[in-house]
């Protein structure tokens, strides 16, 4: 007879586990935060990066050796395993914030099974903050329950976005921007998807929405959100794995939802 599944909560633990020991190698090595193994205009790779998920990786692999990997190193390759758990981690996000020395950035770690995110963590160890939830445990910051805000109109919101390192005419990053920069009452962008969406969990923001970015930078804290109260949509998906994500409280989603909706290019239709 095999084995049950693993329950969400036990998925939560080794989520913690994986976030908290990638964040600790990251610390414990901070002296090398700007040794790079390539470099562009708007983004940077890290020896750390990959050193970090080479450290959730091995942990993930030895605790459930059957289920699948997706991390952001791999350039988008799945490895591994044979069931339908997968487990999604950005080792570091916020890499330029990280290798500057601006303390805004994270490990964020998740598990799905099929489309369902079971689990999520989000650690970002220089502010001392840990970020949960599970399916069927509420969302949480270093163990005390998080609920979105109660704003009610873009017009008075605040909206965390970010701009995609690669300019794509399918993900119009500047129109996304112009569009909440002119509608809410404030845009803001501090460089890291994770960390941006449990500004939404905890209730500091009102709403993210952005353009460009990958299922490991927002698989943990879109569970997070959504176990705080609030809502999560992807508007777009590309062939290449780009997402265009906006996630709110819940009630400025549909008013959010339209704004950026309306910038997007229309979806190519097959002939
Ligand atoms: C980036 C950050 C940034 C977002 C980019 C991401 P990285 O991840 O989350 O806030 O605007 O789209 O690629 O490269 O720092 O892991
Ligand atoms: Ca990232």
């Amino acid at each position: 007879m095999s084995a049950p599944p693993p329950t969400p909560e036990s998925l939560l633990a080794c989520a913690v586990d994986v976030a908290r020991a990638a964040g600790a190698h990251a610390m414990a090595n901070l002296d090398r935060r700007r040794v790079s193994i390539h470099e562009s205009q708007h983004d940077v790779k890290l020896e750390l990066d990959v050193e970090c998920q080479k450290i959730a990786e091995g942990i993930i692999r030895e605790r459930y050796p059957d289920h699948a990997f997706l991390g952001e190193e791999d350039t988008g390759a799945t490895a591994g395993g044979t069931g339908d758990f997968q487990w999604i981690v950005d080792p570091i996000d916020g890499t330029v914030n990280f290798s500057s020395g601006f303390p805004f950035w994270c490990c964020s770690v998740a598990v799905r099974r099929g489309p369902d995110t079971l689990a999520g963590a989000v650690y970002a160890p220089e502010l001392d903050q840990l970020y949960t939830a599970a399916a069927n445990v509420p969302a949480q910051l270093n163990g005390n329950t998080l609920s979105v805000s109660s704003t009610a109109s873009l017009a008075e919101s605040i909206v965390m976005t970010g701009m995609d390192k690669n300019v794509i005419p399918e993900m119009p990053r500047y129109a996304v921007f112009r569009t909440v920069a002119d509608h809410a009452r404030k845009a803001r962008i501090l460089g890291s998807a994770a960390l941006d969406l449990c500004r939404v969990a905890v209730g500091q923001a009102d709403g993210y929405v952005e353009a460009g970015i990958y299922l490991w930078d927002m698989a943990a804290a879109g569970l997070i959100v959504q176990r705080a109260g609030g809502a999560l949509e992807i508007l777009r998906t590309l062939e290449n794995g780009r997402l265009v994500c906006v996630a709110t409280n819940g009630r400025i989603q549909s008013e959010l939802v339209k704004r950026v909706a309306a910038v997007l290019p229309p979806l190519q239709v097959e002939a």
